[in-house]
């Protein structure tokens, strides 16, 4: 595999400016210090502060993946999700940003009052469809766009999460951004952040193993088991073949890929003690806002690895801050 000419390819890939430049590395100076003595320095990837459509990891995807909706002259992007689906929202925001329609397929209830994402999807004018089980979404979305076609519309179809390998190469390539705003000669030893379809988790890895980084990328499950999320992660890697113009087979076989279901609790979206503590002790020490669902059972994780001895005070860990912090306002 040439990984240079993969990056090459990586950097040549067409994106919508959904947003311009890179988002912070801060450091986490007192919520180290608040872990004890021997905590790993801890640096905070800040995607939640992307200043788009409340940020948040769908939004480095969609930049991507709108672009190429565009190429093929899509007129609407349809997408699927939970009621309060972080990704809708970005995928709402993006199609109103480029001037698209957007539908989307949730599964749950309509809610009376719509709060957070729900609302956020309502003003921008999104169309939804409420279906009443996870597994009617893709069914529904296909047939919805099936429906589009004929009245002569031009879909754009983003799969759950937007875990293609076009959405995860925005990761990918989000690993040079994060090599270049390094402190001196840091190379962090992990990179630990919030996982569920895969997408993110994938980019990462693969954008580690593409610029030569040892660093272990840690996803943490918001609710499905760490083996399905693992399958899931090789497949989008491999996934990435064709378009890097590099054996994605090989890619996929080479990397080190490890999820953590320990966080889950009580399922999806449903709070923790420890995801309790992690949320007021970020608030509190750094004023970094993390949502139950995804990233603070991603921090929860964390602060349980560093209790736990898993790193010495001498490592360097990157908590990618995924966003999810208009879950907050349900
Ligand atoms: C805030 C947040 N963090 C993390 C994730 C997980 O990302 P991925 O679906 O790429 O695994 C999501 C996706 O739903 C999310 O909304």
């Amino acid at each position: 595999m040439n990984a240079t000419a993969a990056l090459a390819r990586l950097g040549e890939l067409p994106a919508e400016p959904l947003f311009a430049g890179v988002t912070a590395l801060d450091e986490a100076h007192r919520l180290r210090e608040a872990l004890g003595p021997a905590t790993p320095r801890i640096l905070v990837k800040r995607d939640d502060a992307i200043p788009f459509g409340f940020g948040g990891n769908k939004v480095r995807k969609l930049c991507l993946v709108a672009a190429e909706a565009r190429a093929r002259g899509a007129d609407t992007l349809i997408t699927v999700g939970g009621v309060q689906s972080n990704h809708m929202r970005a995928t709402a925001s993006a199609a109103a940003r480029l001037g698209l329609r957007c539908v989307l397929i949730a599964n749950g209830e309509p809610p009376a009052t719509p709060r957070a994402n729900a609302l956020l999807d309502a003003l921008l004018g999104a169309e939804l469809h409420y279906v009443s089980s996870r597994e009617e979404r893709a069914p529904t979305m296909r047939r919805l766009a099936t429906q589009l076609r004929k009245e002569g519309r031009v879909p754009y179809e983003v799969p759950l999460g937007a875990s293609t390998p076009l959405g995860a190469a925005a990761f990918a390539r989000a690993v040079g951004e994060l090599i270049a705003q390094l402190p001196g000669d840091v190379v962090p030893d992990a990179i630990v952040h919030a996982s569920s379809s895969g997408g993110t988790q994938a980019g990462l890895t693969a954008g580690c193993a593409l610029n030569g980084l040892p660093t272990r990328v840690v996803g943490i499950s918001a609710d499905d088991p760490a083996s399905s999320i693992e399958a899931e992660v090789r497949r989008i890697i491999a996934g990435l073949g064709t378009m890097l113009e590099t054996d994605g087979d090989a890619l996929a076989r080479g990397v080190h890929v490890s999820a953590n279901d320990s966080f889950v609790g009580e399922g999806y979206g449903v709070a923790s003690p420890a995801s309790w503590e992690a949320q007021s002790l970020a608030a509190r020490t750094e004023a970094l806002f993390v949502d139950h669902t995804y990233t603070a059972k991603a921090l929860a994780a964390l602060i349980a690895f560093v209790r736990d001895g898993r790193y010495r005070k001498d490592q360097t860990i990157v908590f990618w801050h995924t966003g999810g912090q208009v879950g907050l306002f349900t």
